[in-house]
């Protein structure tokens, strides 16, 4: 006997909403960060999960699924075979080994590389139109790695780049100005990691450009009080890691706003990795690293051709410098 019974002799009309599904890929910290906030701020019909662990990767979809009372109905399911990924929208990829303290993201290159021969493949086979979204470290080169393994066009492999490192960064200077974060628009750029590149030029607070806002508001600057926030983003995680032995839910956050810009098609510009040659002078090679970038439902929808000035442009270019370097000891 059916629970409800129909209130008309037709069966409802199919629901023409497209059914969204994230797979995320690797349940630790960062993993499990990025499914929360994705479940809490409702972005998928379908959270698939999957981990090397079978035992980890089953309590943690449990220990998800326990809370459906709480969220907006969501289908999560788990699996080590990579089949249950199948027809993701969007592959978010956070397998792999994280920093020790006092370690840099390049450190764990060669551990992670490894990894994605046996993750990639399988997810652009059974999401042949997915978006690739990479968040292991060394961020910039992973997604590299996983363009040339996946065989996807290069506006659908993305790696999360300094979203994270802008939100920091917008931190810092709300936190230093008094004001609200949300209206300090600011973007880092270049490797997600030590040589990234603090875009001080453009700047703005509500709209105004922020070096006159300090002029305007009388409050002093020197560039060394820029070049100090700049320094407290790049340590910032090195100061988590070396807390709480990892982090978590600011990248957690970070991700599901990229999510959200993706499969809501949004259109909004964030400082995220895509394939940056040929961009602001960078050439030498296929490198990827963080530019202004409009996403939406087909992935990169375009880079934005901000002003940068000299310093900058040359900055960013030893960036992509750095983040080649490393790449040239993989011989791909
Ligand atoms: P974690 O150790 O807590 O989790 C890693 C997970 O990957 C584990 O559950 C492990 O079983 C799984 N795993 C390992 N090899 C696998 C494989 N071959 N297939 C499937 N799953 C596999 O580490 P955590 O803290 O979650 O960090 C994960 C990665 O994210 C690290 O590389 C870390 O550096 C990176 N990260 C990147 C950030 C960014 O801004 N791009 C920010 C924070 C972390
Ligand atoms: C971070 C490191 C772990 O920025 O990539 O949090």
């Amino acid at each position: 006997q059916a629970f409800f019974k129909p209130i008309r002799d037709t069966a409802p009309p199919s629901p023409t909403k497209r059914h969204t599904k994230i797979s995320v890929i690797g349940v630790g910290n960062v993993g499990m960060a990025i499914a929360q906030t994705i479940l809490t701020q409702d972005l998928t019909d379908e959270l698939a999960l999957v981990d090397a662990k079978p035992d980890k990767l089953h309590g943690e979809m449990l220990d998800l699924q326990h809370a459906a009372a709480f969220l907006p109905r969501t289908k999560i399911v788990a699996s080590v075979d990579y089949s249950v990924t199948v027809g993701s929208d969007l592959c978010i990829v956070t397998a792999g080994a994280r920093q020790n303290p006092g370690e840099s993201r390049l450190n764990l290159l060669q551990r992670n590389v490894a990894l994605l021969s046996n993750i990639i493949p399988p997810l652009a086979k059974y999401s042949p139109d997915t978006i690739l979204l990479i968040v292991s470290n060394p961020v910039d080169v992973l997604t590299y790695v996983s363009w040339k393994l996946s065989g996807l066009p290069s506006n659908r492999v993305i790696g999360s780049g300094t979203n994270l490192d802008s939100s920091r960064f917008r931190f810092l200077i709300a936190d230093h100005l008094d004001v609200n974060a949300q209206d300090v628009q600011a973007y880092i750029v270049g490797e997600h990691g030590d040589s990234s590149v603090a875009l001080w030029s453009s700047i703005s607070i509500g709209g105004v450009p922020v070096l006159s806002f300090l002029k305007n508001q009388q409050i002093a600057y020197e560039k060394e009080t820029l070049e100090k926030i700049h320094k407290a983003v790049i340590e910032s995680a090195y100061e988590v890691i070396s807390l709480k032995g990892y982090t978590s839910w600011a990248i957690g956050y970070s991700v599901a706003n990229l999510a959200r810009s993706l499969l809501r098609d949004q259109r909004k510009i964030h400082p995220v990795s895509v394939l940056a040659k040929g961009f602001y002078g960078i050439d030498g090679g296929d490198v990827f690293l963080s530019l202004p970038t409009q996403l939406g439902r087909g992935g990169v929808l375009g880079v934005t051709n901000i002003h940068l000035t000299d310093e900058e442009e040359q900055r960013l270019r030893m960036s992509a410098k750095t983040i080649l370097e490393v790449q040239s000891q993989l011989g791909l």
